[in-house]
C-alpha cells in the first residue's frame, strides 16, 4: 500500500538513494532539507508526481508541524553527520541532532511511525574478539556520537519507532561523501595511489548505502514485529582492520600502497566488531558485498575526479 513518507536530511548521502527508491516503490515522499551542502542529488526526482519537496530546517517548529501533516512515516535523516562537523559547531550539532528529534516527537501524534539511523561508533572501544549486540553498552566519545545516543533513547522512550544502529556506510550516492573511511581509501588508493594508516590493527563494521536503504523498507514493511527495538546494520563477513580493508582494496587495485605510521594516533579511537545477527534474524539479508562497493566506487571516482586546480 503506499505510504506517505517525510524524510528530513533526504537530500544527504543516504537520503539521496533512499528518496527515489521509495518513490520507485509507489510511495509519496516529501523531503525536508536545508541542502546546506548545495546539493542537487535529488533532481532527478522532481519529476515524479509523488515526490515533494521543502527547502528548510528541520529545527523550525511550525514548518516541522506543517511537513509531518498526514505523514504515515517519518525518516528523521537531518543530521550534522560526523565528529570533526559537529565539534565545528557544538550548538548547531545539539540542537539539530537531538534538540531537533524531541521537536519532531512532541509534534507527531503516536500512530505516526519513526525509522532512525543512529551510528554504531557508539559502541567505542569493545572487548577484543568480543562482538558488539545491540546489549552492549554505548560509550559514545565524540559530541557527534553522543547527540545521536541520546536521540535514539528519545526515540525509544516515545515508542512507536525502530532504531538502527548504521555500521560505517560506503558506496555511491548522488551526494557523494568522501569523508566515510572505505569511500575515502578507495578514492587515495585510485588518486593518489597511496595511504598512510595510523593505528592499523583498529577494526570497524561496514554497510553499503543500498543495504541501508533496503534496511529502512525492512523495517517499514515490517514495522509491527521490529518496534520499539534497536538493530545493528552492518556486514557480518565485514569486522575490517584498516589494514585489511586496504588489502581488500590491493586486491581490485594492485599498485596501491598502505603504510602504517609508526608515529601519531588517529583521532577517531572507534575499535570494536559487530554482530547484526538480530536483523538477520528480523527476516533482513544484505545484498551487496564490501568487493561490491569497491569496484562501484572505482567506477564512480572515475567520474568524480578533484582536478579544480591542477592539469592532471
Ligand atoms: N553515513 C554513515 O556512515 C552513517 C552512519 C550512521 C548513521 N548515519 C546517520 O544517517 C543520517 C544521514 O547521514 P548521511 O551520511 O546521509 O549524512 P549527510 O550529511 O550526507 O546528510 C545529512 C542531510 O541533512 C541535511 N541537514 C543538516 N542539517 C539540517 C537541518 N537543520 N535541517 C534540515 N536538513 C538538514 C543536510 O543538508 C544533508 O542533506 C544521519 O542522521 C547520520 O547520523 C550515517
Amino acid at each position: 500500500m503506499p505510504l506517505d513518507i517525510l524524510i528530513t536530511g533526504g537530500a544527504g548521502y543516504i537520503g539521496s538513494v533512499l528518496t527515489p527508491t521509495l518513490l520507485a516503490a509507489g510511495h509519496r515522499v516529501t523531503v525536508l532539507d536545508s541542502f546546506m551542502y548545495g546539493q542537487s542529488s535529488l533532481l532527478e526526482c522532481c519529476a515524479s508526481p509523488g515526490f515533494s519537496v521543502i527547502r528548510g530546517d528541520a529545527r523550525n517548529e511550525g514548518l516541522m508541524r506543517e511537513a509531518i501533516r498526514n505523514k504515515d512515516v517519518i525518516i528523521p535523516l537531518a543530521a550534522l553527520v560526523g565528529a570533526p562537523l559537529c565539534d565545528n559547531d557544538p550548538i548547531a550539532a545539539k540542537t539539530t541532532n537531538l534538540e531537533a528529534i524531541k521537536l519532531l516527537l512532541s509534534l507527531r501524534s503516536r500512530d505516526q511511525r519513526v525509522l532512525y539511523p543512529n551510528t554504531n561508533s557508539g559502541y567505542g572501544i569493545g572487548e577484543p574478539g568480543v562482538p558488539c549486540t545491540e546489549e552492549s553498552p554505548l560509550r559514545p566519545v565524540s559530541l557527534y556520537g553522543r547527540t545521536k545516543v541520546d536521540a535514539e533513547q528519545a526515540l525509544l522512550e516515545a515508542g512507536n519507532t525502530v532504531c538502527f544502529r548504521l555500521a560505517t556506510v560506503f558506496g555511491m550516492s548522488p551526494r557523494m561523501r568522501l569523508d566515510l573511511l572505505v569511500n575515502d581509501f578507495v578514492y587515495r588508493a585510485m588518486h593518489d595511489s597511496a595511504v598512510v594508516i595510523f593505528q592499523g590493527h583498529f577494526t570497524r563494521n561496514y554497510i553499503h548505502v543500498r543495504d541501508v536503504v533496503r534496511a529502512f523498507i525492512h523495517g517499514i514493511e515490517h514495522f509491527d514485529a521490529m518496534k520499539g527495538q534497536t538493530y545493528n546494520v552492518g556486514l557480518d563477513d565485514a569486522n575490517l582492520s584498516k589494514l585489511e580493508l586496504c588489502e581488500r582494496i590491493k586486491q581490485h587495485l594492485p599498485r596501491f600502497t598502505y603504510l602504517e605510521a609508526p608515529i601519531g594516533e588517529d583521532p577517531d579511537k572507534r575499535d570494536y566488531i559487530v554482530s547484526n545477527e538480530k536483523l538477520l534474524r528480523a527476516g533482513f539479508t544484505p545484498a551487496y558485498s564490501i568487493d561490491q562497493g569497491i569496484d562501484e566506487l572505482i567506477k564512480g571516482y572515475t567520474i568524480l575526479r578533484n582536478t579544480k586546480y591542477s592539469n592532471v
